[in-house]
């Protein structure tokens, strides 16, 4: 039996915001991060809630977010008992809330309303039921439908300040979201239309806000094409591209969106090397009304280009000694990885050795 989920309310469009002022609640905790703070974006949405709602912030989300973070905010909140919880921020501060939320229940926390505000448009963490959280060197995939946020507000306002490099990596991610959730051994009609829309509206979108930020039709786009993105694969699952940068990114600290762009060439040549594996690619090509898988792998080589991004991990500043050493223990924890099982073609630890080298060497 199949099944498709979206346990989310979307606000989205003019006066989307409006939304903030029809919560039912008065006490309000905030999960951000130090920047969103401080440039004053969080008072400017908190202007939005209704009269009389007071609020808290727990500001010390950081990339890729640590164990130890969530156990800190997993006190702030067992001490305030909110009644609604709002995460603004990019992946990192919504799978945060998640994560706390989530270890909180374990202890009596009743569930708060949980509204996410994504100020990146990258993960479409804002619908998943999946949060990732950094454990050592390792990026742990929590996957569980409590965690899907009750509300997702988009406003692509709130992503104006998105610096150009982060632009970049963010939307890279969508389409990394996009092309692993349509070829997933998982994908069923429905989400195979919700990845081809993100793709078609990342191909548009994403080198125009790269080119000109200020251009806020262009991040509207973005923002659902993010949000699409992730109704996609909270459904249909991702892949070892997926896994291979969250053992990367464990490790050496890249951007999340910036490791999955360089990995895509190398991982598509890996499937579409086998005819069974091919034939998705092959497929969405179709869809989106190019000639076949070869020039789809030509079009991202491109995109990935015009967005500055290396072309292989060694050119991430990562020396060969330290990917030696770190090699098998990624793959391994790749192998494992939550997003490995939906993959369209079966891995075994080597084949994950020889992708990595394959990344690392171009
Ligand atoms: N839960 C999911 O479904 C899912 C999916 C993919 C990735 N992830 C995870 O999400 C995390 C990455 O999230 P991300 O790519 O959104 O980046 P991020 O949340 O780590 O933010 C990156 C940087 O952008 C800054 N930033 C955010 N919004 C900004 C704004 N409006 N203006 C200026 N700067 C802003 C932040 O302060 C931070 O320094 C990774 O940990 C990744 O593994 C989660
Ligand atoms: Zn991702």
């Amino acid at each position: 039996m199949d099944e498709f989920k979206l346990n989310t309310q979307l606000y989205f469009g003019s006066r989307a915001v409006d939304c903030l002022g029809k919560i039912d609640g008065s006490n309000v905790l905030v999960v951000t991060d130090g920047f969103l703070e401080k440039s004053g974006m969080v008072a400017k949405m908190v202007q939005h809630l209704p009269m009389g709602a007071t609020y808290q912030t727990y500001s010390n989300v950081k990339p890729d977010p640590s164990q130890e973070l969530v156990d800190e905010g997993i006190e702030m909140i067992l001490g305030l008992h909110p009644d609604v919880v709002i995460a603004f921020g990019g992946g990192s501060c919504i799978d945060s809330t998640k994560a706390i939320l989530y270890f909180a229940r374990e202890r009596g926390l009743e569930r708060p309303y949980f509204l996410a505000v994504p100020t990146t448009a990258g993960t479409g963490s804002e619908v998943t039921n999946f949060a990732v959280i950094t454990r050592g060197s390792d990026k742990v995939v929590l996957i569980d439908d409590f965690l899907a946020p009750d509300g997702a507000l988009l406003e692509a306002e709130f992503t104006r300040s998105v610096p150009t490099k982060i632009t970049a990596d963010t939307g890279l991610d969508v389409l990394t979201h996009g092309l692993e959730s349509y070829v997933s051994n998982s994908s069923t009609p429905f989400t195979e239309a919700l990845s081809v829309k993100a793709l078609r509206l990342v191909f548009e979108n994403l080198p125009v806000t790269f080119r000109d930020g200020m251009s806020m039709r262009a991040r509207t786009r973005m923002i659902e094409a993010s949000c699409i993105a992730g109704i996609a694969f909270t459904n249909a699952g991702l892949g070892i591209n997926h896994s291979l940068a969250h053992a990367f990114g464990g490790r050496f600290h890249v951007a999340h969106g910036r490791i999955n762009a360089v990995l895509l060439p190398y991982v598509m040549r890996f499937h579409m090397g086998e005819d069974a594996y091919r034939e998705p690619y092959e497929r969405l090509a179709h869809e989106l009304g190019l000639r076949d898988a070869d020039e789809l792998l030509q079009r991202i080589i491109g995109i990935r280009g015009e967005l500055g991004v290396e072309e292989r991990l060694a050119d991430l500043g990562i020396d060969a000694s330290s990917f030696e050493v770190e090699l098998s223990g990624m793959a391994e924890a790749a192998l494992h990885d939550r997003c490995t099982p939906t993959n369209p073609r079966p891995v075994s630890k080597q084949d994950l050795v020889n992708l990595y080298r394959d990344a690392y060497n171009g």
